[in-house]
Formats: structure tokens, C-alpha cells, sequence
């Protein structure tokens, strides 16, 4: 197998919340970055090739008794190193530098520069996050910034090429973040942009022949952005050794998978079959009301279907799915908790034969909509919002049934014309329409009703990681609530759900 990747930038993860933020600030640079865990070995590093090491934040002390530690032989690799917040103060501390626990610091402060390989001199706004810092470089080291209340905001030695800085150069809030990733990777690590999404698909195409080789492969299509890029990919690799299978779970959208259909038919070449399985989705789901059950089902479900045809499709080994970078971070995460098990990670059973390929599963969502787009597929279908893979079974809270999917599919359809025409469309990131399983009293007419409510939902993010209601406009908002409690039986009432994500998800399951 040929190096499958550009050389890039390894991140090591101490369970900072910014974690991804940094790679994907890496990647801007069209650079290749990959997060590994914290104590990846020098060897499980070294085997990467990579140009640089970054060490990201973390929530602990460096002296806390399960601080998480890095094997200090990283930093005689020969590898340039840069530590960020947390990564800062393991540097110093592991080098033999001080570091002190004082008060804990959260905003913006000024970053007096000196001058350096990393800092271009003069002052700049950061963002500072963190409780210890650094009270004295290693020797060696010499202090490249300050703050007012920080005396090594930034170290380095560049003789050693090891650098570290106390602020957050990956938040948005610090002024010249982006410019500390440039220097670090082009000035320091040498690393060359090689990372586009015309190399990507190169290698990737690549990967899927070599894998699949002569063999046949099934690609499960949803008709969203990632199993499209997806299927798009695997046809540029196989072509007619690719069938793509779209199973319509009864949990689609109002006329979505009609629309799949029709995008199969218009865009690609490859075999495409569509299996109405809408009636095996709803006997397993009956009386089922638990969230993570109905994503147990719904994955299990849909790998009985795929194995099924794949075996109708002839000598079929491979399974080609959409999954992208953040699920499997998060599902390879020892430390973080787990919140949901995606129906395509963490919801397939153990009694599954058929090997998986993920073309995409380095990738973030904007990136593989650039892949998209470089394949030729076209914008509407690119710029779809996400849509999770169990379906509408996560927006019916309590019993999915065919009648509560039918009410919520009028009711999604009315909210997602209205927001369309709303103004505040492109600032969406996702928008929805929920069913409840309470009741309320409302009165029709002159009659008593006692029904569900519909619950909206609208957020603006960027990597689904966290997000924040978008201001609707009042009309919109009411236009909706009214055309709804009209136009769909068995609901009385429409509310605006505005929490952000977190403390809430995206979704209500
Ligand atoms: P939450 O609800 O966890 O969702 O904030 C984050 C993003 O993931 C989508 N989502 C899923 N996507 N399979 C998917 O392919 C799933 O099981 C799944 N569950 C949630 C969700 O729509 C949002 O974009």
C-alpha cells in the first residue's frame, strides 16, 4: 500500500474542547492533520511520517495524580513540537521548567510578542483558557511572550524546534491564530498544501481499488451530502463493480426519496437499487420509545437489508459508508462520555460480515462538501443540511409509527418552505420540525382539542460540535406555528426550541 496520505501534522489529544479546532485550523492551511490519543507511542507516531506535532489542551493540571502524559521521548523525535495551553505547560514541566497553578484565566488578554520563529512581534488580542501556567521556561528555552498576568505565555526553542504557547491560537477570538498555524506549519515544519481535495480523491479512489480490488462493493446511499461524496468516490473507483443501495426506511422527509432516486438517476452511473423497507422499520420499531434502542434497531435493521442484497448482488465483500471525521473521534475518544450511538458507528451489530470502507472518515464536513464539489455533483445536493441516518425515528419522541411519521413529515415540510424563504435560510446550519409525545390542551374551532405539539428547531454551527439557535424572524416564526396547527392533524401547538448545543444536541434523541 502506497503512503495513502500527505504528510501532515499529528495532533495529540489531551481532552482539550478545542481539540478539533485545531486540526481542522491545520487543514485550512491545506495541510493534512490527524488527531491521535495523548499517549500514542513516539513509534506509533514516527510510523505516521509526519512534519509536526501539536499538543493540544486539556482540562487537567499537569501535576493533577491522572494527568494525562505524553512519552517525553516525543520531543527528542526530531519532529517540531508545538504546545498549546495545557501542551504548553506539559512541555515545561516535563523539560524541567516550572509551572504553577494560579488563578484560572478565561478571555480575552494582550499578547506582548518579542519577536520570534512562531510570534510576529508587537501586541494582539488571544483568547486565554486555563487555571496553571508557566512560572519558568526549561533552560534552554527563552520566553518569546507575556501577558499582564502571564510571564510565559509563549517559549520556544528553536534550536530544538520545540515551541509553546499559553492562548487558544485556534479560537476565532484570537486575532492572529490563523497566522501561528501558517508560521508553525509552512516556516517551521516545512509541510508543503498539498492537502486538496483533488489530492484527496486521488488517494482516495486509490484506496478503494486497492481494497476492493476485483471484487464488487454495495455503497448504502441516504441521498445526504456524505454518502453521496461517498458513492460518488466509490463510482470513480469501481464503476460498475459499485451498486448503490438506498433503503427507504419509511423515515425519510416529505418526498425525499423520490429525490434520491431522481439524483441516482441524473448524476450517477453506477447500479443503483432502492428497497422499500419501510414496513421491516416500523415492525421493529413497534412500542419501542427509548432513543438509543431505536438507534440499536434502526442500525441493525439496515445492515439485515444491505447484507441481504449485497448477497443478491453477487460476490460482495465491502460495504461503503459516509461515515466523516467527528464520529469517529468521538467514537475512538477513551475519555469522552458517550451521548448517542450513531446509527453508522456505534449502532452496528456484532454479527455483522461485511467489511466496511469509510472513503471519508478523515474528513470534515466542509471538506468533503469540497470533494463533493470537485467530483461534479451538484450544489443543491452539496449543500443539503446533514440529516441523521435513523431518520425522523429521532424526531418522534415516544412511538414511531407510520401515522406520526406521515404528521411530521407535513409539518417538516411546512417549516423548511417557510425558513427557505425566510432570509435567514444561509445562516442555517440545520432546521427541523419535532413531534412530542405530550399533550396539551388547545381549542379549534369551538372545540376542546387535546393533541401534540411540533417542536422547531434551527441552529447555525459549523461542525455540528456545538451550535446556537438562529434568530428566526418573528413572522416566520408565527407564519409556521399557524400553518402547521391549520394544515396538520393532531397537533394544537408549535414551539421554538432555542437552546444551544451543548447543554442540549441537535437533535431531541
Ligand atoms: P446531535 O444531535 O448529537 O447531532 O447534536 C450532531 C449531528 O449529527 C447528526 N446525527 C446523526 N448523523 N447518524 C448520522 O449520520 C446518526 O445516527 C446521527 N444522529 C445525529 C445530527 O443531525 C447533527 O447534524
Amino acid at each position: 500500500m502506497p503512503q495513502l496520505l500527505p504528510q501532515g501534522i499529528i495532533v495529540l489529544d489531551f481532552g482539550g474542547q478545542y481539540t478539533q479546532l485545531i486540526a481542522r485550523r491545520v487543514r485550512e492551511c491545506n495541510v493534512f492533520s490527524e488527531i491521535l490519543p495523548y499517549n500514542a507511542t513516539p513509534d506509533e507516531i514516527r510510523a505516521k511520517e509526519p512534519k509536526g506535532i501539536i499538543l493540544s489542551g486539556g482540562p487537567e493540571s499537569v501535576y493533577a495524580p491522572n494527568a494525562p502524559k505524553l512519552d517525553p521521548k516525543v520531543f527528542d523525535l526530531g519532529i517540531p513540537v508545538l504546545g498549546i495551553c495545557y501542551g504548553h505547560q506539559l512541555m515545561a514541566a516535563e523539560l524541567g521548567g516550572e509551572v504553577h497553578t494560579t488563578n484560572r484565566e478565561y478571555g480575552n488578554a494582550t499578547l506582548r510578542a518579542i519577536g520570534s520563529r512562531l510570534l510576529e512581534k508587537g501586541e494582539s488580542r488571544v483568547w486565554m483558557s486555563h487555571g496553571d501556567q508557566v512560572a519558568a521556561p526549561p533552560s534552554g528555552f527563552q520566553t518569546t511572550a507575556t501577558t499582564d498576568t502571564c510571564p510565559v505565555a509563549a517559549m520556544e526553542s528553536d534550536e530544538r524546534k520545540l515551541y509553546g504557547i499559553q492562548c487558544h491560537p485556534e479560537v476565532t477570538h484570537t486575532e492572529r491564530g490563523k497566522e501561528v498555524f501558517k508560521r508553525f506549519v509552512y516556516d517551521i515544519c516545512s509541510c508543503r498544501p498539498d492537502w486538496t481535495a483533488a489530492n484527496f480523491i486521488a488517494t482516495a479512489v486509490e484506496e478503494i481499488r486497492t481494497k476492493v480490488g476485483t471484487g464488487h462493493a454495495v455503497c448504502a446511499v441516504s441521498g445526504g451530502v456524505d454518502s453521496c461524496v461517498a458513492a460518488a468516490l466509490a463510482g470513480k473507483a469501481l464503476h460498475k463493480n459499485l451498486t448503490c443501495i438506498f433503503v427507504d426506511h419509511g423515515l425519510m422527509r416529505l418526498g425525499e426519496a423520490e429525490e434520491v432516486e431522481k439524483v441516482f438517476a441524473d448524476h450517477y452511473d453506477s447500479r443503483f437499487i432502492a428497497v422499500d423497507a419501510a414496513d421491516q422499520f416500523f415492525a421493529a420499531l413497534k412500542s419501542v420509545i427509548d432513543p438509543e434502542e431505536k438507534r440499536k434497531i434502526i442500525g441493525a435493521e439496515f445492515i439485515r437489508v444491505f447484507e441481504k442484497l449485497a448477497g443478491e448482488v453477487g460476490e460482495c465483500e465491502w460495504l461503503i459508508q459516509g461515515t466523516l471525521y467527528p464520529d469517529v473521534i468521538e467514537s475512538g475518544n477513551p475519555v469522552a462520555a458517550k451521548i448517542k450511538s450513531h446509527h453508522n458507528v456505534g449502532g452496528l451489530p456484532d454479527w455483522m460480515r461485511i467489511n466496511v470502507l469509510e472513503p471519508l472518515r478523515l474528513l470534515f464536513k466542509d471538506e468533503a462538501r469540497a470533494v463533493g464539489r470537485e467530483l461534479g455533483l451538484p450544489e443543491h445536493l452539496v449543500e443539503r443540511q446533514p440529516f441523521p441516518g435513523p431518520g425522523l425515528a429521532v424526531r418522534i419522541l415516544g412511538e414511531v409509527t407510520p401515522e406520526r411519521v406521515e404528521r411530521l413529515q407535513q409539518a417538516d415540510a411546512i417549516a423548511i418552505h417557510e425558513l427557505r424563504a425566510s432570509g435567514v435560510w444561509d445562516t442555517i446550519w440545520q432546521s427541523y420540525a419535532a413531534l412530542l409525545d405530550v399533550r396539551s390542551v388547545g381549542v379549534m374551532g369551538d372545540a376542546r382539542t387535546y393533541e401534540n405539539p411540533i417542536v422547531l428547531r434551527a441552529v447555525a454551527s459549523e461542525d455540528a460540535m456545538t451550535a446556537v439557535a438562529v434568530r428566526v424572524p418573528w413572522e416566520t416564526l408565527e407564519r409556521i406555528a399557524t400553518r402547521i396547527v391549520n394544515e396538520v392533524q393532531g397537533v394544537n401547538r408549535v414551539l421554538y426550541d432555542l437552546t444551544s448545543k451543548p447543554p442540549a444536541t441537535i437533535e431531541w434523541e
